[in-house]
């Protein structure tokens, strides 16, 4: 188990971390470089303006009509991406490993503060995949994959809670976290997750196309 711990803490990070910043990077840059290449009468229309608005009001909690017209989800899916975004990178636990290796590190929150967010995280999660299961129109549109994806998002959150109150056998526990999380991390450019980056991309593009080209907002 040591052996697992210092292998998955060591060169599985390394290449983890690698993977998921690289891999984003270069689906990124292809898709940008295709973009550029095929859609010349977008780029003749292309305004920051309508860009940046789209991006800003799709980042406010209910800040679109589509996510204002069911607020339930609406709420239940900001609140998660604020958790799955913060918890991971102001958390103490984390912080720690990342001064111990390169003495830098995030501010992080106080240990209650993190446990709250976790299990708000895991109950949001909850509510996104019910409403997957529960409503029609949207269980025709989800495959396995999709299902898959989102247990993968918060098995680290599961299993590092766990782990932290040492709730069952605690280093299989920390190994299994840690082992899914770098699976995570190794997914996401490779994934719809790859909207962690892309949708800064997505949104703009429709941004412009409706605000820029057809005077129409997105929001
Ligand atoms: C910059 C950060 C991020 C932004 C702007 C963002 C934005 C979005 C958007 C717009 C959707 C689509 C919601 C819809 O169905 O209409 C979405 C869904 C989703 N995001 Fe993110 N996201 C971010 C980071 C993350 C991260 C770090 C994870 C997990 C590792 C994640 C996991 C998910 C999952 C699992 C879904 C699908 C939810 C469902 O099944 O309904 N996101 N995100
Ligand atoms: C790959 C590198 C990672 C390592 C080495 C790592 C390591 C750790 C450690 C040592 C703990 C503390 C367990 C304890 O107190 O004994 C922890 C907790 C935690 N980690 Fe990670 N982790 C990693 C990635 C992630 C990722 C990517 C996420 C989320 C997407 C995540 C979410 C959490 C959460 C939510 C907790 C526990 C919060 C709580 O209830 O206190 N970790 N992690």
């Amino acid at each position: 188990m040591n052996e697992l711990y210092e292998f998955l803490t060591g060169p599985g990070a390394w290449v983890a971390f690698t993977v998921c910043i690289g891999g984003l990077i270069v689906r990124a840059s292809a898709l940008f470089g295709l973009s550029r290449e095929r859609d010349k009468v977008f780029w003749n229309h292309a305004d920051w303006k309508w860009a940046l608005r789209s991006i800003y009001h799709w980042l406010l909690p209910l800040g679109s009509v589509s996510l204002r017209s069911q607020p339930v989800f609406g709420i239940a899916f900001y609140v998660f991406h604020v958790c799955v975004l913060a918890t991971p990178l102001f958390l103490l636990a984390h912080n720690t490993l990342w001064y111990e290796a390169f003495r830098v590190s995030l501010p992080s929150f106080a240990e209650s503060t993190t446990d709250v967010l976790t299990v708000v995280c895991i109950i949001s999660a909850l509510v996104l995949l019910f409403r997957r299961i529960l409503r029609p129109e949207v269980r025709i549109m989800t495959s396995a994959w999709d299902y898959f994806l989102l247990i993968l998002s918060i098995l680290p959150f599961a299993t590092g809670f766990l782990a932290y109150h040492q709730i069952g056998p605690y280093e299989p526990m920390l190994v299994l976290h840690i082992l899914f999380a770098e699976v995570l991390l190794v997914v996401i450019p490779f994934s719809k997750l790859g909207h962690v980056l892309l949708f800064f991309f997505s949104r703009a593009a429709i941004g412009v196309e409706m605000g820029s080209r057809r005077g129409a907002r997105t929001w």
